[in-house]
């Protein structure tokens, strides 16, 4: 018998409260979501969602765990993702795909890279109105995409991206939200909170990851008709700390201190420094 390299064998159908929440949204849905691999548990969604744009998954294919053992984050972070408590999702982008499904591949790719800005930023902003919308608890963003509130991180982004031959081929958009109360290793515990944590009551999580890749369907479809300008402006409405807040961060000659000051046109965050506006692509950001 022969495997089906778009389906792993620990794949699973998807618990009751996802996939009717799912079919639900069908009609919103595009074809992000579409198809949805579900695991108990794996070492990490994105490395999934990588393997099956490797086979010729198509850009809109979701993996969805209950639990992580190797879940990482930004700048080299662990993702902590205990089963039960979280969401930890990866959707396979494909830039210069209309949407439908890719051929098998010959070859792999050659380089992992950052991802452009606009994509994460559309994503952070899908994710920031999922989370409002179907929960109601006001969270925030703070740049680039961690979902914040009360100062505490809720959710985050992790995007990663491939190259063949200098080209884009895919990008995987990593999510993790923490949706129940759990106890966080020590190293987090003081930053890290979750959902009904922080609203003192249940979270229907189908509803949370419907919205989420009805949203991500449609930040899709706004990237690929270059109409991302009210998305930027969503995204400042999401973000009151890239105006005015003090920061620092690491810049090629040391540290660097100043106030928020913006985006630019690719996502940018822009910091208006003693040396005059400064414009920051990626590292981190201290947030004084
Ligand atoms: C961050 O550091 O803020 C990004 C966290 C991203 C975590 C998610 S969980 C699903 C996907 N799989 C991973 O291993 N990481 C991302």
């Amino acid at each position: 018998m022969t495997s089906n390299p778009l389906e792993p064998p620990q794949a699973e159908p998807l618990p009751d409260d996802l996939a009717g929440a799912l079919t639900a949204a069908r009609a919103e849905l595009d074809h992000i979501g579409s198809p949805v691999v579900y695991l108990p548990s794996t070492p990490s969604t994105n490395d999934v969602a990588a393997q099956l744009a490797e086979a010729g998954g198509a850009d809109g294919t979701t993996v969805v765990a209950d639990a992580q053992t190797s879940g990482r984050g930004r700048l080299g972070r662990t993702w902590f993702s205990p089963a039960g408590a979280g969401l930890y999702v990866s959707v396979i982008i494909r830039p210069g795909a209309p949407g439908g499904p890719q051929g098998a591949r010959e070859s792999r790719t050659d380089a992992r890279v950052p991802p452009p800005s606009r994509l994460t930023l559309l994503a952070g902003v899908s994710l920031g109105e999922a989370v409002r919308s179907s929960t109601g608890l006001p969270a925030e963003i703070k740049w680039p995409n961690d979902l914040v509130f009360c100062g505490k991180k809720l959710a985050g982004i992790l995007a990663e991206g491939a190259l063949q031959q200098g080209v884009l081929e895919y990008v995987i958009l990593g999510i993790g939200i923490n949706v129940r109360a759990v106890s966080y290793p020590p190293d987090i515990a003081h930053r890290a909170s979750s959902l009904e944590a922080e609203l003192g009551r249940p979270v229907d999580r189908g509803l949370l990851l419907a919205t989420l890749l009805v949203n991500l369907g449609r930040a899709r479809r706004a990237l690929r008709e270059d109409a991302v300008h009210s998305w930027f402006d969503r995204w400042r409405a999401l973000s009151p700390s890239a105006a005015g807040a003090l920061v620092e961060w690491r810049a090629p000659d040391g540290v660097r201190r100043g106030r928020t000051a913006g985006l630019d046109h690719d996502g940018a965050l822009l910091v208006r420094s003693d040396r005059g506006v400064e414009r920051v692509s990626s590292g981190e950001i201290i947030w004084l």
